[in-house]
């Protein structure tokens, strides 16, 4: 079996895996959006001292494991340096006291392998990623052949919702409370422009999106209502969702994809998967998603990822074993 550990935002986060069956056997998660709620995002010395807490709570319940362990899996980079630092200390000292191997795991790739939890890999694959970090188009072309063919510029997809939720006074994550809300408006009232639709850059941009928002709500000034509100939401997201769309088709027409997935934390969104469904089937293509809870950060996509690393001897030293705050 494998231990994985996640901390890199927000989410602390404990799996076990079996490693021939690929069965998650244990799976706790605690998240913290409550204790950031009030400041309208994650603030890193907080969550990283909730982490100190959480992550020793959750591990104290997989001690009936630690016999059947072979290595300890942990997110060690992209993410927060202070809450990346509390995963990997507790996966030091459990390599230390069990003797066990370290794999170090990007939690982008652990996204990826998000799909694949209790199943087997699908291999080549282009990939959608969404996350409150990244906007991301991968090429996905086997265990660790990974290459990203466009990214945001700037803000990412499910940044963008937690701005506007933001400036809405809505408190956080905003991804979910925008699509919530955005149910009740009218999508077309504002008609904000979509990001780059001019230029041929194969790439994202959220920030220009997030200032024409921005500058809706100070027109409307103090006497904004619940409707305005919501029709901001519907407004916001169906051209947030649009800009996607408009790169995709092109990605869609200059390559064969016959398998498409989104992952990470936005693609629980259900607007966007209704979009992107209507893309896929165009081409044909078989879409595949991760199961709603295993979107946001989990360690279960940390832990089936080492499963593969685990086959393939892919560990790494205590020294080399670093929180890394940006990608590669
Ligand atoms: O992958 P994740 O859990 O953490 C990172 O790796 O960043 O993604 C969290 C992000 C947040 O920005 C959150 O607002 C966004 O995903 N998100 C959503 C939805 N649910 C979560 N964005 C849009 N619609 C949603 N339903
Ligand atoms: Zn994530």
């Amino acid at each position: 079996m494998i231990l994985s550990i996640e901390s890199s935002c927000d989410d602390s986060s404990i799996a076990i895996t079996k490693i021939d069956t690929k069965d998650v056997l244990f799976h706790k998660k605690i998240s913290q959006e409550l204790e950031h709620s009030k400041y309208g995002g994650v603030v890193p010395e907080l969550a990283a001292r909730l982490h100190a807490k959480a992550l020793p709570d959750i591990l104290s319940s997989t001690k009936e494991f630690f016999p059947h362990l072979k290595a300890i899996a942990v997110t060690t980079h992209p993410g927060l340096s202070v809450t990346l630092l509390e995963g990997v200390m507790m996966a030091k000292a459990l390599s230390i006291s069990l003797k066990l191997p370290l794999i170090s795991v990007n939690h982008l790739y652990g996204h990826i392998y998000s799909l694949f939890i209790e199943r087997e890999e699908v291999f080549p694959m282009t990939v959608l990623l969404v996350s409150g970090g990244h906007t991301e188009v991968i090429d996905a072309k086997g265990f660790d052949d990974f290459r990203v063919i466009a990214k945001s510029m700037d803000d990412s997809f499910g940044e963008s919702f937690d701005k506007v939720a933001k400036m809405l006074g809505l408190g956080y994550p905003g991804g979910p409370i925008i699509e919530e809300l955005a149910r009740e408006g009218d999508e077309k009232r504002f008609d904000f422009t979509v990001p780059l639709q001019n230029s041929p850059k194969l790439a994202f941009s959220y920030s220009g999106l997030k200032n024409q928002v921005r500058l809706a709500i100070a027109e409307l000034g103090e006497k904004i209502s619940d409707q305005d509100r919501a029709d901001i939401a519907a407004s916001f997201q169906r051209v947030a969702v649009e800009h996607l769309l408009h790169k995709l088709r092109r990605v869609f027409k200059e390559r064969e994809i016959r398998d498409f997935a989104i992952v990470g934390g936005a693609s629980a969104n259900l607007y966007l998967r209704e979009k992107i469904k209507t893309l896929t089937d165009k081409y044909s293509t078989n879409l595949h998603l991760a199961e709603l809870k295993y979107c946001s950060d989990n360690a279960v996509m940390i832990g089936r990822y080492g499963v593969e690393a685990y086959k393939r001897g892919r560990f790494t030293t205590h020294c080399e074993l670093i929180a890394k705050p940006k990608s590669e």
